[in-house]
């Protein structure tokens, strides 16, 4: 190591004593399992909810340039006009990922002497984008309405509330009833990043809006292709001339090279495929292991696909992880800074892929680790 390079070995060094560092490890992903140095494993962490199998495209065009210039196969259309409508909105944009539609469309529409009521549990690509914009953040306690409203009263020129649908390590909904009811009364603009619950929940997969029956009350949607569609990408919907601000303000979006139109069919691919089947073989998946889970004596507040399981300490969390590794089970422990310290927790994500048999044996693993950990 060069000697001018020390603090970065410090920081390592910190980052381990805390039992925080995360390093990477490579797998071969395959349907409901992972394989790992060999080992199979029941994936019980990926984001491919509807589980919708792969399909062959024959690759077009790869790769050209950012949208504005030469990038923009007429692909891009057709999803977008899907998109739109899935949303009910009057149009969509594409990004390169859910993180950069964050990063582009809330500094484009937020600014200096703005308002943004971010939930205190936000994404962090939604806190990043925040901060970007110049705008006031005001943080309001999770999901607390009492305080959305209090902090509302704060003069400024344009107000935003932000949230996510489903939370992303928590997996419970957001209020939103009550979100765009209060958004309304104080003239507000909605923001609502659905990565988690878009395709996944609402009639046909609208989303957690669409759920909540409020989806026209939302001013901007923000979400990802790479979870419920299990493609990759992400996307905006609003009105036109949000769109239009977008193309023309949006830095992660006129500055970046296209995604890549292979992602785009895939996304069609998936959109236009029976979709409904696997969301129902998903909330079959979500009620077996919640219940499952509950009778082995784990605590359980989600009603979704994300089911956390809070240990509490770091170091518990992380050996925690390795007992599921070492028994046949992939599923991360998570910690701070993803989530606060002292609240580490197991993030399971249920999909469509598992079979009765992987629960099963899923189970069967979390009833030992409950025995050691738990009791
Ligand atoms: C709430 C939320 N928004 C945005 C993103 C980013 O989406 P993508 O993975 O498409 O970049 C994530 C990713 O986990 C997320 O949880």
């Amino acid at each position: 190591m060069k000697p001018r390079l020390g603090f970065v070995d410090s920081e390592i060094e910190q980052i381990k004593k805390n039992h925080l560092y995360r390093k990477l490890r490579y797998g071969i992903t395959d349907g409901s399992t992972i394989t790992i140095q060999g080992k199979k494993l029941v994936n019980l962490c990926s984001n491919d909810y509807l589980g919708i199998p792969t399909t062959k495209l024959k690759i077009k065009q790869m790769q050209s340039s950012s949208r504005l210039v030469s990038g923009n196969d007429e692909s891009y259309l057709t999803l977008e006009r899907k998109l739109a409508k899935h949303k009910s909105q009057q149009a969509s944009l594409i990004y390169p990922t859910g993180y950069m539609a964050n990063l582009g469309a809330i500094p484009a529409i937020a600014k200096k002497r703005d308002l943004i009521l971010s939930d205190e549990l936000n994404h962090a690509s939604i806190i990043e984008s925040c901060k970007l914009s110049g705008a006031k953040i005001s943080i309001y306690k999770h999901n607390d309405m009492k305080d959305l409203k209090q902090k509302l009263r704060q003069k400024s020129k344009n107000k935003f509330v932000i949230t996510e649908g489903i939370f992303s390590m928590d997996g419970d909904f957001s209020k939103l009833k009550e979100i765009t009811e209060i958004a309304q009364k104080t003239n507000s603009i909605t923001i609502l990043d659905d990565a988690h619950g878009d395709f996944v929940v609402g009639k046909d997969g609208k989303g957690t809006a669409n759920y909540f029956g409020v989806s026209k009350k939302i001013d901007v949607y923000i979400s990802s292709l790479s979870k419920g569609l299990g493609s990759f990408g992400g996307y905006i919907a609003s009105e036109k001339i949000v769109i239009d601000l977008n193309i023309n303000k949006s830095k992660s979006f006129i500055y970046t090279s296209a995604l890549p139109s292979f992602f785009v069919e895939y996304s069609l691919r998936r959109f236009d495929s029976s979709r409904e089947k696997h969301r129902k073989k998903l909330q079959e998946n979500i009620k077996l292991i919640s219940k499952g889970l509950q009778e082995i004596g784990y605590t359980i507040n989600s009603h979704t696909h994300i089911i956390p399981i809070i240990i509490g300490d770091e170091k518990t969390a992380l050996d925690f992880g390795k007992f599921l590794f070492q028994n046949g089970v992939y599923a991360q422990p998570i910690r701070f800074p993803t989530v606060p310290k002292n609240k580490a927790r197991i993030r399971l994500s249920v999909t469509a892929w598992l079979s009765q048999k992987d629960v099963e044996n899923s189970l069967k693993v979390f009833d030992k680790a409950f025995k050691k950990f738990m009791r």
